[in-house]
């Protein structure tokens, strides 16, 4: 272990409460998507007492992104952005802490008030090393990462550029990870989730007189049975879909054939092509399908998060770093996520690694899973987060 990680290790035990306190903040005040205001300016507040330079705000709503400027005279010049979401969700917490959620149906149940801390705490500690790096970290705080897509906004406001970025990093606390660990994988992790929605257009009537309707029910069924077969029949079985119909709507009485059939569904992918394919063919069996049986069909393809795709050289640099910090026993390759995740927007432009921070502690009984009303986060994985982090950084920056 050289000097600088047990510097780096002492650091960390000292920032901790703070850290802590913080990430109790932020969960005892959950705010949705694009509605982050008083996140946002706790997050303001912190970055200008600790001397971050260039704080710019309301980006994408209530996006925050700050610079840090290396002090190490020569060496490479780069950028390098870290990102942390804040949004919560709207669920109702069920844990008993003393720092459960104040406000009644929203909940930090994604582990992303940690994320927003620990970055505050990355920041905190890179100041510190000012000495150690050229270039300069982009702190970025983003908005809406559940389903609003704050990643893509704060990139079309610019956030990739002035200073243009050259690399990317990002990190999620994992409830199904033990503390102590850590798991990531080169290329392809998370999944692109796009959506779609099915309007079977029939004609109604009295369900004791089928012959004088065109039934979008049973169209609609046929339909659900068909799409089944693109991920068994058309793609390629060495790679990855998921076809679901999430919502099948229709009709309300037992005697009555209704006009319409409304069907809605997820599509999951890796592959850009796969990807492409299914979005295509789920219109053109819904079409072909109901064409077949004399109803028509409106379809809508809704495309949502692309792929979260890990350039592999930085990925094998974080890996590395965390090697060294965890040991190699305790840094896996992660399985493949069919979640998504608009980290993905950044990966798309810029190389870079997303990577998951173990804080599940099963003797804590803090062991739900993402998304739960009784999730939540073992806080001593945090500093291991932290850890990784400020190394990956101080490392990427100081590659040639
Ligand atoms: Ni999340």
């Amino acid at each position: 272990m050289s000097a600088t990680t047990r510097d780096l290790k002492s650091d960390i035990d000292e920032i901790m409460p703070g850290v802590i306190a913080d990430r109790r903040y932020f969960h005892q005040h959950p705010e949705l998507g694009f509605q982050e205001f008083e996140t946002a300016k706790l997050v303001q507040e912190r970055l200008a007492a600790m001397g971050v330079e260039d704080i710019r705000t309301g980006i994408a709503v209530t996006g925050v992104t700050g610079l840090i400027k290396g002090a190490k005279p020569g060496g490479p010049d780069k950028v390098v952005l870290v990102r942390a979401d804040m949004d919560a969700l709207p669920i109702h917490e069920e844990n008993k802490v003393d720092y459960v959620s104040t406000i009644d149906g929203k909940m930090h149940a994604c582990g992303h008030d940690a994320h927003t801390s620990m970055l505050l705490g990355v920041g905190r500690l890179l100041l510190d090393r000012r000495d150690e790096f050229s270039g300069t970290v982009k702190l970025l705080f983003q908005p809406a990462e559940e389903g609003g897509g704050g990643a893509r906004v704060m990139i079309e406001e610019g956030v990739l550029e002035d200073p243009p970025v050259d690399l990317v990093f990002g990190q999620h606390v994992a409830a199904e990870v033990p503390v102590g660990q850590v798991e990531l994988r080169p290329g392809a992790c998370m999944a692109a989730a796009d959506r779609f929605e099915i309007l079977v257009k029939g004609r109604g009537g009295h369900g004791a007189q089928p012959h004088l309707t065109v039934d979008p029910i049973a169209i609609g069924s046929q339909i659900v049975s068909a799409l089944q077969t693109i991920v068994a029949r058309e793609v390629d079985p060495t790679k990855q879909a998921v076809v679901t119909v999430g919502a099948f709507l229709a009709g309300d009485a037992p005697n009555v054939i209704p006009d319409t059939a409304t069907l809605r569904g997820t599509l999951r992918s890796f592959d850009p092509e796969v990807r492409e394919l299914i979005g295509r063919r789920v219109g053109e069996i819904a079409v072909g399908i109901a064409s077949a049986m004399r109803a028509e069909v409106e379809y809508t393809y809704a495309p949502g998060y692309p792929a979260t795709i890990n350039d592999p050289e930085q990925t094998a640099m974080v890996r590395e770093v965390a090697e060294e910090i965890l040991g190699a026993e305790n840094v896996r390759e992660g399985e493949l996520m069919m979640g998504a995740e608009d980290f993905s927007y950044f990966l798309e432009k810029k190389p870079g690694c997303f990577f998951f921070t173990g804080t599940r502690d099963e003797e804590k009984g803090i062991s739900w899973g993402h998304h739960h009303p009784r999730f939540d986060v073992a806080e001593d994985g945090m500093a291991i987060g932290m850890e990784v982090m400020v190394s990956a950084v101080l490392r990427a920056l100081n590659e040639e």
